[in-house]
């Protein structure tokens, strides 16, 4: 496997390699859920590689960009074992020279939910997103389906700026508790640890309701309060129940299904979970 630093660099390696070429990009501090993304990547594609780049743009918060975990050596053995042939990672440096200064506003997508809570953020994924396509050039490029909103905004704009790439969504891995798999699980409490499965017992109860045959999102909403309000641990941000597609939050779930979303706080760590209704 091999270990890239400069754009130039992983233009001349990935110049000769024939498509179909598979690209999972990451912030590193690896664990099973971004592996099961390069196993997708793998099941379509015969060659692939992975981004580990911790994007100073998206993080609104420059502590949680101090703090957000970092363990390369160990990133890169993950990444070997899953079959991964290049890996990129750059210096800040170099994505960011001097003098950058271009935005991409994705619209509407971006702004509820984490776009809300979170200024700025998507713009800052957009950007590097974009970046990170142009300079690897891959024919599938595969997101979790973990950061939904992130998904929905990433569609979007491959689909308005004619980008020649396919996006891949991947399921969330979980713990056997419930709770997704994430970077920043590391960063909890044990107790604030012990009491996250929370997340996933408020969106279970969402997903059992509505096979129940409940389409009433206000009621769905209420639901989710409720089963974290059992949690003192637990500071919700926001529940959501909307379209899977445009986000718009929903009254009634129709046949296009809906989007489960929810941002909570533990002590200084904010976890994000979700579901998806009915079709994808
Ligand atoms: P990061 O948080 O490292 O996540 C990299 C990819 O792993 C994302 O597509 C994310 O949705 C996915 N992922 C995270 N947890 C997962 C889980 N439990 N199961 C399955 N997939 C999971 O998302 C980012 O980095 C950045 O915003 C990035 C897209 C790299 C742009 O900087």
């Amino acid at each position: 496997m091999k270990l890239v630093r400069a754009i130039r660099e992983m233009r001349e390696v990935r110049a000769p390699l024939d498509a179909p070429f598979g690209f999972v990009p990451t912030m590193g501090a690896l664990h099973a859920g971004h592996l099961s993304l390069v196993r997708r990547a793998r099941d379509l594609c015969p060659r692939v590689g992975a981004s580990i780049f911790v994007n100073p743009a998206q993080f609104n918060d420059k502590r949680d960009l101090e703090r957000y975990p970092r363990t390369l050596e160990r990133d890169l053995e993950m990444l070997r074992g899953a079959g991964c042939e290049v890996v990129f990672a750059p210096e800040p440096s170099e994505i960011y020279p001097d003098g950058f200064s271009t935005s991409i506003d994705v619209g509407p997508v971006a702004r509820p939910l984490e776009g809300a809570m979170r200024p700025g953020h998507f713009n800052g994924v957009a950007v590097v997103v974009t970046k990170l396509l142009n300079i690897v050039r891959p024919t599938h490029a595969v997101f979790g389906q973990k950061d939904a909103q992130q998904l929905a905004v990433i569609r979007r704009m491959v689909r308005d700026l004619d980008l020649p790439v396919e996006i891949v969504a991947g399921p969330t891995m979980r713990e056997a508790d419930g709770l997704a798999m994430s970077s920043r699980n590391a960063l909890l409490t044990a107790e604030d640890r012990a009491a996250a499965p929370i997340v996933w017992q408020a969106l279970s109860a969402v997903g059992d309701a509505y096979s129940r045959g409940e389409r009433d999102a206000g009621l769905l909403r209420g639901l989710m309060s409720g089963v974290l309000s059992r949690e003192r641990r637990a500071l919700p941000e926001y529940v959501s129940v909307a379209d899977p597609v445009t986000l718009v939050e929903l009254e009634q779930i129709g046949p296009a299904g809906a989007l489960v979303s929810l941002a909570v706080k533990f002590g200084a760590v904010r976890l994000i979970d979700n579901v998806v209704l009915g079709p994808r």
